[in-house]
């Protein structure tokens, strides 16, 4: 797993903390729905080949413009509090596209990579990958070494890119690694199983946006969105904007996180 080392504190924000939950859901009684952000928001960005296809385009361009609204979103959620953003841009199962798909987001990854770095140090963002480098080309390898790298300081935003990511496929490591180092069945708990994945420099995402309007998870944070809440929009990716994006956290923001407890009783 290549978890990031750096100065990420998680010690208020643990996924699995009962103190955490409590807290989150004394929360929920703000007035204003904005206010309260979520402190990590994780996104789908599903739509990019309709929305080529609606403006008779080919699908990669639909996939350059959904890499376009990155930054985009990156920044309003950065100004609206979100500390953590972790985004969805290839699953394990998307190598079975058309290969010239494939090759194409790929390349758009490249460039991505090595045109983005220093806005993101202008802006404080530190860039992690989630999922497996073993597949990408040693060029590629090293770009996203040099990204992650070169915004490791940063302590503004953390940026995960999710690529050749897959939920199930995470999990299954975490059980290897936990049996490669010999972990006793009884130290196998939450908080150990959740270092041994690739957010383990994250908390648990508390709201998850699927754009696109399909309403599965696709095997996207599996072990982590336990207690997400989630929100379906059926903008395409590459037309998220700031009121859809608004109208997410507003919605976060109206509702009552009980992780599983009841609500309390207000004494009202
Ligand atoms: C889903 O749209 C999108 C993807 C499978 C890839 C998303 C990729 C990017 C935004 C670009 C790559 C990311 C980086 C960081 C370089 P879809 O193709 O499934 O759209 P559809 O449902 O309309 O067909």
């Amino acid at each position: 797993m290549n978890a990031p080392t750096g100065p990420v504190n998680l010690t208020e924000h643990s996924g699995s903390s009962g103190e955490n939950r409590l807290r989150s859901q004394d929360e929920s009684d703000g007035a204003d729905p904005l206010a309260r952000a979520p402190r990590h928001v994780a996104i789908i960005m599903d739509g990019n080949g309709r929305w080529a296809e609606q403006r008779g385009m080919p699908r990669l361009a639909g996939h350059r413009e959904g890499v376009n609204a990155i930054p985009k979103v990156v920044d309003a959620l950065a100004q609206r509090g979100v500390q953590f953003l972790t985004i969805y841009a290839f699953s394990t199962e998307n190598w079975s596209r058309p290969t010239p798909e494939v090759e194409g987001i790929i390349q758009l990854l490249h460039e991505t990579l090595q045109r983005e770095t220093d806005r993101f140090n202008r802006k404080n963002v530190r860039v992690v990958h989630i999922g497996n480098a073993d597949r990408l080309s040693p060029e590629i390898r090293d770009a996203v070494e040099r990204i992650q790298d070169e915004t490791s300081g940063n302590t503004g935003l953390v940026l995960n890119v999710a690529f050749d990511y897959g939920g199930r496929q995470e999990i299954l490591a975490a059980v290897k690694a936990l049996i490669r180092e010999g972990v006793s069945p009884e130290r196998v708990t939450e908080e150990v199983f959740g270092s041994h994945h690739f957010t383990a420099h994250s908390p648990d995402p508390d709201l998850i946006i699927r754009t696109g309007g399909e309403l599965r998870i696709s095997n996207f944070l599996l072990w982590q969105s336990a207690y997400s809440e989630y929100f379906h929009t059926p903008v395409l990716w590459p037309d998220l904007d700031e009121a859809e994006l608004d109208r997410a956290l507003a919605s976060y923001g109206n509702r009552q996180r009980r992780f599983g407890n009841v609500i309390p009783d207000t004494g009202s």
